[in-house]
């Protein structure tokens, strides 16, 4: 033994605290009579109601004490180290630990504390998702991970895009803007930089994912394609494309182009498909090229179904399509839009350089998954694929049963959308009330104390969740800087003059 060690060993705890700063004052408790309870309590449960006493947000007039980790150990035995290590966007603080909360789920991953980088929250309306989720993407981006938004239903992430000093696009009344349905995005760009193979790669990858896209707008249209469509719709997306002809560049296709093919084939188009004659393709392929003619006709009409006649800026640090006014159109049209969207966000996540991340928001992802099973079947091999494709992919929800309104309870879909959760090992789960923290606790075997931090502590403010990291949970309190809160205000409409909000 040392004599420094010596010295410590015969050190006791009021010993220490006497040499490192002014004992504690004690008050000596009554002696319990034989029938009370020895382990009463004190003080209320929040302390007493006096100035300067109970809980209080600020620092407490502690004394301080000095003294080396050894001793603070056994001073301090509930002291709680860091639940995450510090690395990527600072949310908050941890309120346990009183720690700084960091949030990088691919290190996450690398370290062992969850098995992919998804996330998902859920919490009741004006509860923080939104803010929080925003606070991470900005905070994200000096890493270099760049966010696409895809698809911002209630236009809030507008200003944040423009104080960024980049435009989003917005769809919808009074604006103009059309958008492709099969638009190349980043791919036309970048065509030219490609190797053959590469290109004959990217045609394959490009004109499968048109072909999962029709099918989903042909189901949200009720009608499910058959294989035969599916083989039919390959054949006319790479004829239009110009796989077919050898030629150097990619031509651009519209829906209207896909329907005129397959209303007026020609014949190497029947042959092409193993079809008797032209009659035979025309009366198997009617009911799939009505239904795209029905819908250029309908929802998609001068939205989706023309050549997109703005330039979206795929290098931008956070992009964005402002969807608010299409709610016009109904539901319908903005699924859809929502769907576009998903398949361009895997068109240029695919296209990312070599160590790119990237983060994809589905802010308000239920409205898409209600197109159907195709719909639901997208977002789950985004989730599946995005290990391998270096993407974050971030889902917000009100609730778990949200995500299951896409189907009968028992179907394929439901049973999809319940995999989901599974998909995304970070659960960000904000106020809630009683009723759907049960339906929480039972999908995500939440613990009693977890239920009660829904229910209780996360209910008291905005932004305050409880992270779960597959089994264990934090509970954080998102802190947003004056500049976040401002840009990014989404009760500022009750605010304008006439709101409820206004001051005299
Ligand atoms: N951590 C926070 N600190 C202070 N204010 C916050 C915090 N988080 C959110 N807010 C405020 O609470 C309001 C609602 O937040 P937000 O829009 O993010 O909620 P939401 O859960 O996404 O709601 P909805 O489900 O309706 O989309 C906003 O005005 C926002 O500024
Ligand atoms: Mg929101």
């Amino acid at each position: 033994m040392t004599p420094r060690s010596r010295a410590l060993a015969r050190r006791d705890a009021a010993g220490l605290l006497t040499a490192f700063g002014a004992p504690p004052a004690r008050r000596a408790l009554p002696a319990p009579t034989p029938h009370e309870r020895v382990n009463r309590p004190c003080a209320p449960r929040r302390g007493p109601s006096r100035r300067g006493h109970g809980w209080a947000p600020v620092p407490a007039p502690l004394a301080v004490y000095r003294a080396d980790t050894s001793e603070i150990g056994g001073l301090w035995p509930l002291l709680g180290a860091a639940t995450v290590p510090a690395v990527g966007a600072r949310i908050g603080y941890d309120a346990l630990s009183g720690g700084a909360f960091y949030c990088h789920p691919v290190e996450w991953v690398l370290r062992g504390l969850v098995t992919n980088p998804n996330l998902v929250a859920f919490g009741e309306p004006g509860r923080g998702k939104s803010s929080t989720i925003l606070a991470f993407l900005l905070r994200m981006t000096c890493f270099g991970v760049k966010a696409l938004i895809a698809g911002d239903v209630k236009g809030e992430y507008t200003p944040v895009l423009r104080a960024l000093g980049v435009e989003p696009i917005v769809l919808g009344a009074g604006h103009g803007t059309r958008l492709n349905a099969l638009d190349l995005g980043p791919l036309r760009a970048r065509w030219h930089q490609l190797s053959t193979t590469r290109q004959a790669e990217e045609v394959s990858a490009v004109v499968g994912r048109w072909v999962q896209l029709l099918v989903a707008l042909a189901e949200a249209a009720g009608y499910t394609a058959t294989p035969t469509d599916e083989m039919v719709l390959a054949l006319v997306l790479r004829r239009l494309i110009g796989a077919t002809d050898g030629t150097t560049d990619l031509r651009p296709v519209t829906l209207p182009d896909v329907h005129r093919l397959l209303a007026h084939p020609d014949r190497d188009l029947w042959t092409q498909a193993r079809f008797a004659d032209r009659r035979h393709l025309l009366d198997t392929t009617r009911a799939i090229t009505d239904t795209l003619g029905n819908l250029i006709a309908g929802p998609l009409a001068g939205l989706f179904d023309d050549h997109t006649n703005f330039d979206l800026d795929w290098t931008a640090p956070l992009q964005s399509l402002d969807l608010e006014r299409l709610a016009g159109r109904g539901d319908q049209a903005v699924a859809i839009a929502l769907t576009l969207l998903g398949s361009w966000s895997a068109l240029a996540t695919d296209l990312r350089e070599d160590g790119d991340l990237r983060l994809v928001l589905r802010d308000e992802v239920w409205r898409q998954m209600r197109l159907g099973l195709k719909a639901v079947q997208a977002v789950d091999a985004d989730l599946r694929l995005s290990r391998r494709q270096q993407s974050i992919q971030v889902l917000v929800a009100h609730k778990p049963s949200d995500m299951l309104t896409v189907g009968a309870a028992g179907s394929a879909e439901v049973a999809i959308a319940k995999d989901l959760l599974s998909l995304c090992s970070t659960r960000i789960l904000f106020g809630q009330s009683t009723r759907v923290a049960d339906e929480l606790a039972d999908s995500l075997a939440l613990g009693e104390r977890e239920h009660q931090v829904v229910t209780g502590w996360a209910m008291e403010r905005p932004g305050r969740a409880l992270w779960k990291l597959e089994g264990r949970g934090v509970k954080v309190a998102t802190v947003l800087s004056s500049v976040e809160k401002r840009i990014f205000d989404t009760n500022a409409q009750l605010r304008t003059p006439g709101g409820a909000g206004e001051r005299p």
